[in-house]
């Protein structure tokens, strides 16, 4: 069933609670694509990445060949957010005239702890890693819920934010060019200087103009791609615990609020209940918690998979941890 889910899609998400599973259950799904023949990269987007530790190799913030057909890469928020602030500031130094140049500095220092600035520079670098076309399917191994549902309705908020920006800038253009006007009936003299200030200052308006659009169209095919079903799917990944599955149906609305659905739940780490009584009243207790995932979304596919005796750290797990998701209901 998860396998069938990726197959057919270019992104997958995955998501849920810290130490669920998600970078096993992302890293094996990718691995079976992989060994399909598509050419699949998993990337983390969680600050506290464990993608290098189950693949047992440092991978870090620039795409690494982890096994045939499959790559790797955890995204660096700091870095990011650094190479972000970098680059807009470029923009506006170019733009802005030179004695500002101090304001400039001092502005996107504060910029880089405002909220926000951090998950914006995520967003930004996802946008990237999805523009390239070196890969079939990219699946992303996400930080725990809260960050996830913020991170998928970023998309709107900032498309939002950069159609008010293009709107104050139209309107200040046309502001400019009435005083421009105005400005060229009445002055006779130095009609050079005028010119040529008046050149650089539609070239900068022209500029501002074209960035923004291009931010605008950037994430607009983000938020487009995130929300169409057939190209984009989402799983969360839980226990099958009291809270986890409280928390589980709440994403599960935050997220389709944000215009994302759900394609399955993996409740991982399930209990053998022909173990032992022990493991066979834990596998009971969890059903209750699962009935009541059950009872809230009836309509989404449930996929269980078993608690195994070892760590899924390795190659050679992560291929019996991906049988096991082939096997799985
Ligand atoms: N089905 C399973 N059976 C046994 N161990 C598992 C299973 N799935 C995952 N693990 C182990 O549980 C631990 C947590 O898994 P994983 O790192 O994939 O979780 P995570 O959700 O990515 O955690 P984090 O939120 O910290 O990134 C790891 O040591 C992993 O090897
Ligand atoms: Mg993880």
């Amino acid at each position: 069933m998860l396998l069938e889910l990726a197959a057919r899609r270019q992104v997958l998400f995955v998501g849920g609670k810290g130490g669920v599973g998600k970078t096993a259950v992302a890293s094996a799904v990718a691995l079976a694509q992989a060994r399909a023949g598509r050419r699949v990269l998993v990337v983390s987007t969680d600050p506290a990445h464990n993608l290098g530790h189950l693949w047992q190799r440092t991978v870090g913030d620039t795409v690494v060949p982890l096994t045939d057909g499959l790559d790797g890469l955890e995204i660096d928020p700091a870095r990011t957010t650094d190479e972000h602030l970098a680059a807009v500031g470029h923009t506006m130094r170019r733009l802005m005239p030179e004695h500002l140049s101090g304001e400039v500095t001092k502005h996107l220092e504060l910029a880089r702890d405002a909220p926000g600035t951090h998950e914006a520079a995520v967003l930004e670098r996802i946008a990237e890693v999805l523009e390239e076309p070196q890969h079939d399917l990219v699946v992303f191994d996400t930080a725990p819920s809260g960050h996830t549902a913020r991170l998928m309705t970023l998309p709107e908020t900032m498309s939002a934010w950069t159609e008010g920006l293009l709107r104050r800038q139209d309107r200040s253009a046309r502001f400019g060019a009435a005083m421009r006007a105005m400005d060229d009936d009445g002055a006779a003299a130095d009609i050079v200087g005028t010119g040529r200030r008046r050149d650089r200052r539609e070239d900068r308006d022209q500029e501002i103009r074209r960035i923004l659009l291009r931010r605008r169209t950037r994430f607009a095919a983000l938020r487009d791609l995130l929300a169409d079903g057939e190209r984009t799917a989402f799983v969360i990944v839980l226990a099958a615990e009291r809270l986890p599955a409280l928390e589980t149906v709440e994403l599960y609305g935050r997220l389709l609020r944000a215009g994302v659905e759900v394609g399955a739940l993996v409740v991982n780490k399930r209990s053998p209940a022909d173990r032992g009584e022990f493991l066979a009243r834990r596998h009971a207790q969890e059903e209750v918690h699962l009935d009541t995932v059950r009872a809230a979304l009836p309509h989404v596919p449930l996929v269980q998979l078993p608690l195994l005796a070892e760590d899924v750290v390795g190659e050679r797990a992560l291929e019996r941890f991906a049988e096991e998701i082939a096997r799985s209901r």
